[in-house]
């Protein structure tokens, strides 16, 4: 068969040097071949034709914080209906957290959920190793993984690593990247003691307070810095510690927020209940103000959504019973294009933040860019129209969202993975698989 050609024509482009241009991309198989101005590109007689005029080409999204919960845990999301959401979303690529059933702390297990994602995923994947107390071994070894993954706090079970003394070892040994889920559990424990008996959902962000999320994040910074290891905090919530990191940022390490941090906080209990809680939880409007200034001057280095949905009758369970977490890869974008469109940042900023500065953490060649060579993985999306987030659309199996109602505008019409069109205007191509994804020398 001859390598497919097609011709995206009349889109406006977001460049690698941040310019928007119009123009024309050319795709020859799974690369884009060619990148110009409108008309300069030629395509040969048989390239399928894809008329962009009047939306917005970005990269796709590498969303590096994800739960999709196969396998073990399949009645809240599957590897299927995740990437089905991943690809309505403009997600082309994700990082995926190893709390599954059984977990991901060993090379079989891991070997075991690449396998099960070849077979399902419509979108690129790679995978977590988790650390517990007793897997240095595998920590070492396993391949590939985009890293560690560290729970310092907010979980139960051979996943939580909640001492020092536990912790140092993984930081003392290899080299590759440690991502910390930086909450102090110790002091967690301690408040909800306190706070017993309290059914109001609000108190979650009391009990997992700011100070928790600042003295685990100090501690890893610690250990960072003592053996100088590559090291990233996922999810940073408070504005405490963005000011720590302002201060205090090795070269080698990096930091992540997500869109709820940013767009949601305390309030949003009053409003949605348990749907608002997460780990670590929302924040007050003032850390919002200061995570996003972080983000605007580089002490955040990109955006990860941490989707972790949980059924609705999960979250309908009195706090403290309902579980933690939100669902976030189909709303992700269109949520911060709107924050663009708003005049908070510019649309280079979002596809920065949210392709190009997480395939550069994560050492993912070919990635995260509209230029000549790299992977065809890109999104076209509508930055006129507004339309809400409504449960109808959802793709994801826990069938809801924190932003229900919310009015967005960039939502994806279509989106290429590695060449391959997996969205178009609501229909998806389900025949479409990703690819595994590597990760420099990590
Ligand atoms: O809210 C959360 N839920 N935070 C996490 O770190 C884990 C996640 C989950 O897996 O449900």
């Amino acid at each position: 068969m001859a390598t497919q050609e097609q011709l995206i024509r009349n889109a406006q482009i977001v460049m690698p040097s941040g310019e928007v241009e119009l123009g024309d991309v050319r795709i020859v198989g799974d690369r884009i071949a060619d990148v110009g101005s409108v008309g300069t590109v030629t395509a040969s007689s048989d390239a399928t034709d894809i008329d962009a005029t009047g939306l917005l080409l970005l990269p796709g999204v590498i969303d590096p914080q994800v739960h999709f919960r196969e396998p073990g845990l399949e009645h809240k999301e599957d590897l299927h209906t995740a990437t089905r959401a991943c690809a309505k979303g403009g997600v082309t690529s994700f990082l995926e957290m190893p709390n599954t059933r059984p977990l991901t702390i060993t090379q079989e297990v891991l070997t075991a959920k690449l396998a099960l994602a070849a077979e399902k995923c419509l979108v690129n994947y790679g995978f977590f190793i988790g650390a517990t107390a007793e897997n240095l071994p595998d920590l070492r070894t396993a391949n590939p993984t985009c890293g560690i993954k560290i729970f310092m706090g907010s979980n139960h079970g051979a996943l939580l690593v909640d001492t020092e003394a536990a912790i140092e070892p993984i930081f003392a040994t290899g080299h590759r990247l440690i991502a910390v889920h930086a909450e102090n559990q110790a002091r967690i424990l301690a408040r909800k003691q306190q706070f017993a008996g309290q059914t109001d959902p609000a108190i979650h962000s009391q009990i997992q307070d700011c100070q928790a999320a600042l003295e685990a994040t100090q501690l890893a910074l610690k250990l960072s810095k003592k053996y100088q290891r590559r090291l990233h905090i996922l999810h940073l919530s408070t504005g405490i510690e963005a000011d720590l990191l302002r201060q205090d940022k090795p070269a080698w390490v990096t930091a992540e927020v997500t869109p709820q941090h940013l767009v949601l906080n305390t309030d949003a209990y009053g409003t949605i209940g348990t749907l608002a809680q997460m780990n670590p939880p929302l924040r007050s409007q003032q850390d919002n103000e200061t995570l996003w200034q972080a983000l605007l001057d580089g002490v955040i280095d990109f955006i990860a959504t941490d989707h972790a949905p949980h059924t609705l009758e999960e979250k309908a369970k009195p706090y403290p019973h309902s579980p933690s977490g939100m669902p976030g890869v189909e709303t992700s974008l269109p949520l911060m294009l709107t924050q663009a469109k708003a005049g908070r940042c510019t649309v280079a900023q979002v596809a920065h933040w949210m392709s190009a500065a997480p395939a550069a953490a994560y050492g993912i060649a070919n990635k995260g860019k509209i230029a000549p060579g790299y992977d065809a993985d890109l999104v076209l999306v509508d930055y006129e129209t507004v339309a809400p987030v409504t449960r109808q659309g959802l793709q994801t199996k826990c069938g809801w969202s924190p932003f229900e109602g919310w009015p967005l505008t960039g939502w994806p019409v279509m989106t290429l993975v590695n060449g391959q069109v997996v969205y178009n205007r609501g229909q998806f191509d389900l025949s479409v698989r990703g690819r595994a994804l590597s990760f420099g020398d990590n």
